[in-house]
């Protein structure tokens, strides 16, 4: 209060003469130093508190700001971010894999990096969290994974700078490679998604595989969509795949023709995975089974497609631990690159593994039948509305012939859609917050 009466009386003291500047100034100086001497001689017995205090805060941050709830606020500069990548890459098993799993928040990608990381490999995470599906079950994901120490650098394949830096900071054994605009009719409202992280995307991860040291071996997610308007089944690799329906099918299709390329100039080892229709806990929401599931619990009409002539639609769903142990299989099989960069020039050793399984369940189901089976484990009837299959992308019955995964890779599956079903549900009505009130009414 003092000092702002002491400074108001200044203010109305304006000189008007350089003398009385001089007056002015030697009165307010004096009285200024006063209050001064007087403020230290109160607060020198508080300097120690003060002194240690801050201490204690440079303490506290130099020591606790590493581990935010959310490890993506860190940019890709920081020293925290290269120490957590560092951090997540390293095996914990001796002669481990350093893996890097594109798509990590997705899907198959958590499963997968889970699988990876309990088993002790080092895996780091990339995942750009687009909204083509809700990102907070993304989220979740990550947070899951952060929980068992996999870092997930939040980026697009499409930075190649980011890609160019996360394999300088570490020298990834494996790419395990499943970003991907993924879904058939989104096409219809989104194709340049598709171009996006399917084509540029992949070509730009492809570069920077090829110039690290070392180059890491490629196992990359195409689709069972590739088979498009064959009618031959069981689909086998050996299969001529040059009819696809879908724009989706056709950026896949070309992923293994681009796949190829890098193989063959760069020595990348490559192993394509067409996946069969994938279904499970922590699923995908824009898939029939999560979403008839939703529908049901809500008391909403499904819609349930057919083909010509009202022949129900088939697929070969394929269980998400299953597909875990096919990629597991494939990256512990696939050999290295043979590319390398001497005296600045890029050279190949030879020829790379260039390989293409199928990877599915081999028993087709029909789409009535996933319904029926939804309807006995949520204990409720679904409302039915049937429609004929529009043309825009799908096709009416998928089946994989497993006999070259099954020889080169070890790949047996083993969960029937009964079963894998049922652990999905019980996952659905857990994660959504039904169970409670599920086994209540049950
Ligand atoms: N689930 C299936 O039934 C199935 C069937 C055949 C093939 N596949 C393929 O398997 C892979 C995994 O599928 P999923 O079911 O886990 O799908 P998903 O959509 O759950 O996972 C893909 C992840 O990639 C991320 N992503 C997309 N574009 C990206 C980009 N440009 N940069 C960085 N991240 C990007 C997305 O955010 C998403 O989290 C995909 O390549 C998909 O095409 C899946």
């Amino acid at each position: 209060m003092s000092m702002r009466i002491n400074l108001d009386q200044n203010d109305n003291v304006h000189p008007s003469t350089p003398g009385k500047i001089k007056i002015e100034n030697r009165s307010y100086s004096l009285f200024f130093h006063r209050h001064i001497q007087r403020f230290l001689a109160s607060t020198t017995p508080l300097i120690p508190w003060f002194v240690f205090i801050i201490s204690l805060i440079a303490i506290f941050y130099t020591f606790n700001t590493p581990f935010p709830t959310h490890p993506q606020s860190y940019s890709s500069h920081d020293i925290q971010w290269e120490k957590k990548v560092r951090s997540s890459a390293n095996p914990r098993r001796k002669d481990g894999h350093i893996v890097l799993v594109t798509g990590v928040a997705g899907f198959v990608g958590a499963h997968v990096s889970l699988a990876l990381v309990k088993r002790g490999d080092g895996v780091v995470g990339l995942d750009n969290f687009n909204s083509y599906y809700d990102p907070s079950l993304k989220k979740a994901r990550r947070d899951l994974l952060w929980s068992h120490g996999v870092f997930v650098v939040d980026g697009d394949l499409n930075d190649g700078a980011l890609l160019n830096l996360l394999f300088d900071v570490v020298a990834f054994t494996h790419v395990i490679h499943l970003a991907a605009q993924a879904g058939v009719r989104y096409a219809i409202e989104n194709p340049s998604s598709y171009i996006h992280s399917n084509i540029a995307g992949l070509v730009s991860l492809l570069e920077s595989c090829k110039t690290a040291d070392p180059q890491p071996a490629v196992i990359w997610a195409s689709s069972s969509s590739v088979y498009g308007l064959n009618e031959k089944v069981p689909f086998s690799e050996s299969d001529l795949t040059d009819r696809p329906a879908s724009l989706y099918a056709a950026t896949k299709k070309a992923g293994e023709e681009i796949t190829h390329t890098y193989n063959h100039i760069y020595g990348l080892s490559i192993t394509g995975l067409r996946f069969f229709t994938v279904y499970g806990p922590w699923g995908r929401p824009d898939m029939a089974y999560f979403s008839f599931t939703r529908n049901i619990l809500q008391g909403k009409p499904i819609t349930i497609y057919r083909g010509k002539d009202r022949v129900d639609l088939a697929r070969d769903f394929t269980y998400i631990d299953d597909i875990v142990k096919g990629c597991l299989g494939a990256l512990d099989t696939a050999t290295k690159s043979t590319g390398s960069v001497g005296s600045g020039k890029r050279k190949k050793s030879g020829p790379a593994m260039y390989r293409i399984f199928n990877l599915g369940n081999t028993n087709p189901v029909t789409v009535p039948t996933l319904v029926a089976l939804l309807e006995k484990h949520l204990k409720m009837k679904a409302k039915k509305n049937w429609l004929e299959m529009p043309g825009n992308g799908d096709v009416p019955y998928t089946n994989a012939n497993i006999t070259k995964a099954k020889k080169e890779i070890g790949y047996k599956p083993s969960t029937d859609l009964n079963t894998g079903l049922r652990k999905f549900v019980k996952w659905y009505l857990s994660y959504y917050g039904y169970s409670n009130k599920w086994n209540k009414n049950s």
